[in-house]
């Protein structure tokens, strides 16, 4: 039995793998420019940030109908609760669907469609996260927020996600304080492969409650024992850094030194299906090449759950939570 754990940073379009894409291309009449499945995960190779969201957005193009997230939503739970995933907090990007012409509406309701079904299903709570491309005018994630509208009993947290170099959070001021003001929770993706200035900034600019990657911190010792202080959770995504070459290889990564920081850290899988791993599949990762006994690992689920939005329902926290430390490593 896998370590039980809350993931907190997935990219519903991130769990797209080959042979759904696929699937889905035949269901809907999409050529795609690649001969089959085998072809298409030949092409998940990455220099960067930038050449790994061309792929991501161009293959979007195969989701189109409620039906199509619902099978996408359905078929990443039903793979996270083999990993142990207990609570998934599930960020999907409403822009890069609309801005090619399906409706929000479609997107919101097809993967609520399956995350209403989840618990009974699968056995995992969830909670949906709607993301803003922080690449796309700051107009255009407040025309995003508008059109929620109907659909925000729906949608737990806004963040902030896309090519992150050169749109730095402060342009999402305005978004983030209508956001604020209509009762939702606040995170954005910071110090990936933007500047430890960017984590500041997302903190005191849009007031997030937890940074997603926050890879970067440990450059800016201040902004370190402010995190410590603060207990700011940080959503790392292991394998995603590798295959992103944001540090040079798995055994270079700092979440070791980052838990001797007293950081909060958390363990994720950003986009599964692009970057070798599921949830379960990055703790193995980290336990194997990084050394991680017991007892970090440990405290890696137990913050996974410290740092979930499940304030309206504590009794499950702490369930969750129980689970975590009755658990026996085999
Ligand atoms: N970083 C930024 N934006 C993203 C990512 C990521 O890893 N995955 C999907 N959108
Ligand atoms: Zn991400």
């Amino acid at each position: 039995m896998p370590l039980p754990k809350a993931e907190l940073h997935l990219h519903i379009e991130g769990t797209l793998e080959p042979g759904q894409a696929f699937e889905l291309a035949a269901r809907n009449g999409v050529d795609l420019p690649y001969a089959d499945a085998e072809e298409l995960r030949r092409a998940y190779r990455f220099e960067d940030l930038q050449s790994f969201l061309d792929l991501y957005y161009a293959l979007m193009t195969v989701l189109r109908t409620e039906r199509d997230f619902a099978d996408l939503a359905d078929a990443y739970l039903a793979r996270a609760a083999t990993q142990g995933v207990r609570h998934a907090e599930i960020f999907f990007d409403p822009q890069a669907h609309t801005r090619r012409g399906v409706e929000l509406g479609t997107v919101v309701e097809g993967l609520w469609r399956a995350l209403e079904r989840s618990e009974a299903e699968h056995g995992v709570s969830t909670r949906l996260i709607m993301c803003f491309l922080r690449d796309e005018p700051a107009e255009s994630a407040l025309a995003t927020l508008e059109a929620a509208g109907p659909h925000l009993d729906r949608i737990t947290a806004v963040g902030l996600d896309s090519a992150e170099v050169g749109h730095p959070p402060v342009k999402f001021r305005a978004v983030y304080e209508a956001a604020a003001a209509l009762g939702l929770r606040r995170v954005a993706h910071a110090g990936e492969e933007g500047p430890p200035a960017y984590i500041t900034e997302a903190l005191d600019v849009l007031g997030v409650e937890r940074i997603d990657h926050g890879l970067r911190s440990l450059e800016d010792p201040a902004l370190v024992r402010r995190l410590v202080r603060e207990r700011i959770p940080l959503t790392l995504c292991p394998l995603s850094n590798v295959r992103l070459r944001t540090v040079e290889s798995l055994a270079a990564h700092p979440l070791p030194a980052m838990l001797d920081a007293g950081l909060l850290c958390t363990v994720n899988s950003d986009d599964p299906a692009y970057f070798g791993g599921y949830a379960g599949d990055n703790f193995d990762a980290v336990r194997e090449t990084l050394g991680l006994g017991e007892d970090r690992l440990r405290e890696l689920a137990r913050n996974s759950f410290l740092a979930a939005f499940l304030d309206d329902d504590e009794e499950r926290r702490a369930r969750y939570l129980a689970e975590v430390e009755a658990y026996t490593f085999s």
